[in-house]
């Protein structure tokens, strides 16, 4: 597939493939949150070299980056309007809408790229699929995978639960973020992620916790010099397709846009794999000093799981959720 990217991603085939396409051609919208050079951007070029594939060059699609559609929580309202066609966002910003989702979102639910693709791609995942399509009107089409969300911030190294306690941690508007940092003592400061990058360089906020390849493509080594590598959660980010505009389409031409996401997905997995111990490096070659937690990060897990796991129990569905989620990646019920 990813011989075939690199064939579709030249300009030159694209725009002889758009040309000879029909009168009823498509080129839809796709928010997306990051900017370039980051997982989201490489799953949504992806998605459209497949989709472009896959209807014989018929449709396609454009990526605009940066959030230039809106935050990432006002693109699932308007994809659910039918404003928007599509949108790729983190997950933690799916929660708010579809609360089950937050079974994927609670801290150290998921240690590795593996944990996720088993997640999301075997029967949970469908059931999330479904459950997000009923409650906020948008179809999970796939999902690219970023790694953990290590700590960044611009005053200190951070190792221990102690040293966070000075810091204003910026958090998405997200239950299960928010109530972590308070269980790890701190009252943290929902933002936008759209506002993100000016909250940390004006200084109104410390710091944020992202994946690496987020923190580079977002540039936020411009505005950070410390990285804590927290493995809390492990971050994956949604395709999204509006419902009205899926049902708009003919069974075909849906079928093309479902295998699209899932070459999409696959193409993902591998890229994280490829590029984020090199994007590391860049970090550091930049000037961002990265310093483990301390004792293995004992504090910070035993505080998040014992306080944080059983306020969501009735939100993600009931602790059978969770157990059915940790039996499938072979971790024990609580
Ligand atoms: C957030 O922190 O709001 C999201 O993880 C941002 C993203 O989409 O990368």
């Amino acid at each position: 597939f990813i011989g075939k990217l690199a064939r579709f991603g030249t300009a030159v085939s694209l725009a002889a493939l758009i040309a000879a396409a029909p009168a009823s051609a498509k080129n839809f919208k796709i928010a997306v949150g990051d900017g370039a050079g980051g997982t989201q951007e490489a799953l949504g070029k992806a998605f459209v070299a497949a989709l472009v594939e896959n209807t014989g060059g018929a449709h396609t699609g454009t990526l605009f980056l940066n959030g230039q559609l809106g935050s990432e929580q006002d693109t699932v309202n308007d994809a659910a309007m039918g404003l928007l066609d599509f949108s790729i966002l983190a997950i933690n910003n799916v929660t708010p809408f579809s609360p089950s989702v937050g079974v994927l979102t609670l801290p150290y639910m998921m240690l590795s790229l593996e944990d996720a693709e088993t997640l999301t791609q075997g029967p949970i995942g469908q059931e999330l699929v479904e459950n997000t399509l009923r409650d906020s009107g948008v179809r999970i089409l796939g999902w690219a995978y970023s790694g953990f969300r290590v700590l960044t911030n611009s005053k200190k190294p951070v190792t221990t639960v102690a040293d966070l306690q000075d810091l204003v941690v910026r958090v998405p508007k997200n239950e299960i973020m928010i109530a972590t940092y308070k269980a790890w003592g701190v009252n943290p400061t929902p933002m936008a992620w759209s506002e993100t990058f000016a909250g940390l360089q004006t200084g109104v906020v410390d710091g944020q916790d992202n994946p690496y390849i987020t923190v580079y493509s977002m540039k936020f080594d411009e505005v950070q010099s410390h990285v804590t590598n927290l493995r809390y959660l492990f971050s994956i980010e949604p395709l999204i397709v509006s419902e009205a505009v899926f049902q708009g389409l003919s069974e075909e031409e849906q079928q093309a846009v479902l295998d699209a996401g899932q070459a999409a997905t696959e193409f993902s997995a591998q890229y994280l794999r490829e590029q984020e111990e090199q994007i590391k490096n860049v970090l550091v070659e930049r000037g961002m000093q990265i310093s483990d937690p301390a004792d293995g990060e004992q504090e910070f897990i035993d505080l998040a799981t014992s306080e944080v796991w059983p306020q969501f129990y009735d939100s993600i569905g009931g602790v059978e959720k969770l157990n059915e989620a940790l039996a499938a990646i072979g971790r024990d019920p609580v």
